[in-house]
């Protein structure tokens, strides 16, 4: 998958894109990660990117000229990708937009500034706005960063084992379990007799059933949409009249 990245601070991107798995993932062919100063695109000898908006007001807004530029060449370069700019205004990110992104052939990231970017950007070349959350943050970077490192995960061969992946948390909407690992008491603490006990198809049980009870416990709000069956939903009634303690 081809990502281009289009931004004002590209140096910003230097240290999470050579960290890793998305690393890795670069060195292997499987993500072609491209970092673009949008200041290659300005005209003027003092490269600027913003301006003062029209109608008065505080904060600067991005130019139409450079990102129409910008945007345009990349688009050529990409074809079939998808446009995204980066804003508080966007639709938010989460887990299933991150598998339909997943399938996508491209992405053009356009990190926003300021108080935003022209609206004739935004309305002639952004196919969508994303938010990566109900909160302001100084700019798109690292929002961009945040679906590049959601978005690779999906591709095929990225993470290591295809299980991790499916077994992520939210992959079918339901929190994680809880993970043990050596030793089997720590500070008079034991690990699940059933996570010892070599019997493979209890300990699926138990997963599932732990990660619905993490659900029902920290996020009740995920279970409506979750992908839950008939065990799934007996569980569920079960967790939800016993005792929050009960195993
Ligand atoms: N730029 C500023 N805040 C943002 C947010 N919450 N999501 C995406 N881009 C942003």
């Amino acid at each position: 998958m081809r990502i281009d990245i289009l931004t004002i601070f590209p140096s910003f991107f230097d240290s999470p894109l050579r960290e890793s798995i998305i690393h890795r993932a670069c060195e292997r062919g499987l993500l072609d990660i491209r970092v673009h100063d949008l200041r290659v695109w300005t005209l003027d000898k003092h490269r600027v990117t913003d301006d003062a908006p029209y109608g008065g007001g505080a904060g600067m807004v991005m130019k139409p000229e450079p990102l129409f530029a910008a945007i345009e060449q990349l688009r050529a370069e990409s074809p079939g990708a998808t446009t995204v700019l980066l804003s508080p205004q966007g639709r938010v990110w989460n887990q299933p937009l991150v598998r339909e992104y997943g399938e996508r052939p491209g992405l053009i990231l356009v990190c926003g500034r300021y108080e935003g970017v022209d609206e004739r950007v935004r309305m002639a070349l952004i196919d969508e706005e994303i938010s990566i959350g109900d909160y302001v943050l100084a700019g798109g970077e690292t929002a961009a960063m945040v679906l590049v490192e959601t978005v690779a995960r999906q591709v095929p061969g990225v993470v290591g084992q295809a299980e991790s992946v499916e077994h992520d948390s939210f992959f079918s909407g339901l929190l994680d379990h809880p993970h043990y690992t050596r030793p089997p008491v720590f500070r008079g603490l034991a690990v699940p007799e059933v996570l010892l006990s070599g019997d493979h198809a209890a300990i699926t049980r138990w997963r599932r059933r732990e990660a619905l009870r993490q659900t029902l416990r920290k996020r009740p709000d995920l279970l409506a949409a979750a992908d839950l069956g008939a065990e799934d939903l007996k569980l569920l009634d079960h967790l939800g009249s016993a005792d929050d303690d009960d195993a």
